[in-house]
């Protein structure tokens, strides 16, 4: 990446993509650190490529289908990416697990946004998993992908009140609107530089408030 050039981020996404809608619109700041240079998808009909043509950043679809392994779709991934010159990957709504060895390729320069409050809550169904286990405070965490699923270093966390009568799709709303302000901030402080990954803890630099990488919303 050349010094004065903004890192180039590649967007991976499974489906409708509001998250990645929400990085578009923050990329499109001339202030903005990152530039949203592809977006790609392992579903065809994953409706957010439309969106992203529309905004005029180059698409692709690979539809892991058609390939023979695991291994296979992750290398034709990586063909994109490192053609496209991608320094950053950040996953929105991907729901496809990776080889450790892509991951590895990309360790603390690979992202994502997962709705919960991690360490609790990983994997699917993750409202229903809330209101389960009745907490009163939900979220969204952006954090680091390493090989084990929703187990990466936390970046940024917001936090949403669970009010009685919440049903999944309720609670998941009112995240999702969170999910919206956060992933763009958290990929901010990655692209500038202000928090980095050292081993297995994430590094803000001096000069960050306290209150970077947490959200509350009561
Ligand atoms: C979001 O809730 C995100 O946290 C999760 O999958 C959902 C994707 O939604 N990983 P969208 O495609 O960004 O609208």
């Amino acid at each position: 990446m050349a010094a004065s050039a903004k890192p180039r981020v590649a967007i991976l996404i499974s489906g409708r993509g509001s998250n990645m809608a929400s990085l578009i619109a923050a990329a499109q700041a001339p202030d903005y650190p990152a530039e949203i240079a592809l977006v790609a998808a392992n579903r065809p009909a994953a409706g957010g490529l439309a969106h992203a043509a529309g905004h005029g950043i180059p698409t692709r679809a690979l539809d892991h289908t058609a390939y023979p392994s695991r291994e296979a779709f992750d290398a034709a991934l990586q063909a994109e990416l490192v053609a496209t010159r991608i320094d950053l990957v950040c996953l929105a709504g991907f729901m496809r697990i990776f080889s450790a060895g892509f991951v590895e390729a990309w360790a603390g320069r690979m992202i994502n946004i997962h709705p919960s409050l991690l360490p609790l809550f990983k994997g699917v169904h993750t409202h229903e998993q809330a209101l389960r286990a009745g907490v009163r405070l939900h979220g969204c965490t952006v954090h680091y992908v390493v090989p084990e699923l929703d187990a990466g270093p936390i970046i940024a966390q917001a936090a949403v009140p669970v009010r009685p009568g919440d049903d999944p799709d309720a609670l998941a709303a009112r995240i999702l609107v969170q999910e919206h302000r956060l992933y763009p901030q958290a990929l901010a402080l990655v692209a500038g530089g202000r928090v980095r990954l050292n081993g297995e803890r994430v590094v803000f630099s001096d000069g960050l408030a306290p209150a970077d990488g947490a959200l509350l919303s009561l």
